[in-house]
This record gives C-alpha cells, sequence and structure tokens, in this order.
C-alpha cells in the first residue's frame, strides 16, 4: 500500500497527480476519510487536471455533480458523488449508483462505505487522514 505523507495543502498537487495517472487503470474513485478531511478539495485538483473547466463544488442536493467537458476532441463526463447523507444502499440505487459505477464515466465518490457492496477490485480506493492541522497521510489503499 501506498503512502503519501504531504505537509500542506501546496503539496496536493503532486498526490491529484498520480491519481490522475492511475485513472487509466480505473474511472472509478472512492475517497475516504473524516468531515474535512480534504477529499473535495482533492478532487477539484484532480478535475483541474482533466482540463474541466467549471467550477467544482461539494455535492450536496442533489447528491451526484455531473459535468461534461471536451478536450483534445475527447468527450468526456464526471459524476461527482457525495453520498454522506445518505443510510440505506435502496437510496444510493434509486439515484442510479449503479450506471454510475458501470458506465465509461469518471467517477468520484464521497463516503463510499455504503456502496462497498458495488466496489470492483479495480476500482481506485484513496484514504486522507488527519496528520496535524495542515497536514494530511493519503493512502492508496
Ligand atoms: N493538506 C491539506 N489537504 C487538503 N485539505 C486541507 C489541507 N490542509 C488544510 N486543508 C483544508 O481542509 C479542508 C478540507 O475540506 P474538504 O471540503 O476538502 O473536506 P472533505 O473531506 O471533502 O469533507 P466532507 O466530508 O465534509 O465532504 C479545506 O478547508 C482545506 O483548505
Ligand atoms: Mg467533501
Amino acid at each position: 500500500m501506498e503512502e503519501i505523507i504531504i505537509k500542506d495543502i501546496s503539496e496536493l498537487a503532486d498526490v491529484a497527480k498520480r491519481i490522475v495517472d492511475k485513472l487509466s487503470e480505473s474511472r472509478k474513485v472512492f475517497f475516504y476519510g473524516e468531515v474535512g478531511a480534504g477529499k473535495t478539495t482533492l478532487i477539484k485538483q484532480i478535475c483541474s487536471l482533466m482540463h474541466i473547466k467549471d467550477e467544482i463544488t461539494s455535492p450536496s442536493y442533489p447528491i451526484i455533480n455531473q459535468y461534461f467537458w471536451e478536450y483534445k476532441g475527447v468527450q468526456s463526463s464526471l459524476n461527482h458523488i457525495d453520498l454522506y447523507r445518505l443510510n440505506e444502499l435502496e437510496e444510493a440505487i434509486s439515484i442510479g449508483i449503479e450506471d454510475c459505477l458501470e458506465d465509461d464515466s469518471y467517477c468520484f465518490v464521497e463516503w463510499p462505505a455504503l456502496i462497498e457492496p458495488f466496489a470492483e477490485d479495480k476500482f481506485l480506493k484513496i484514504k486522507i487522514l488527519h496528520h496535524g492541522v495542515s497536514s494530511r497521510k493519503i493512502l492508496f489503499l
């Protein structure tokens, strides 16, 4: 298991780059970590490297934010999902989580524990842990 310690947010770009490089293995990424760990912050930096021009905001209502963009003639889509407010797997199914995980869209999920039953081995799993005020430990599970 790969583990990176960053001293502050300025070092997050390197982590984002590593994750972007791994998206060729799987477009589905689960982001674990407590409230304020930095999941959305990391996703914003990843999206910037992926040339998404829209502003990335934290999904609240709706729980899925969708982005469509074109870069070098290639059209892509991203589903940014935050399951924090859901309690039942059925709710996740009703908002279309299975399609998101099966189609060819990029899919970044915060608070993915609920949909663990749908996780495939090839999905990327990133865990962010507080490691002091601005320092973070990032695990590639
Ligand atoms: N090294 C760091 N990496 C990421 N975020 C950091 C770091 N240092 C400080 N922060 C700050 O921590 C906060 C992380 O908030 P963020 O919304 O990204 O967390 P989150 O994990 O998405 O939380 P939630 O579970 O509520 O969605 C931001 O205010 C960010 O500026
Ligand atoms: Mg968040």
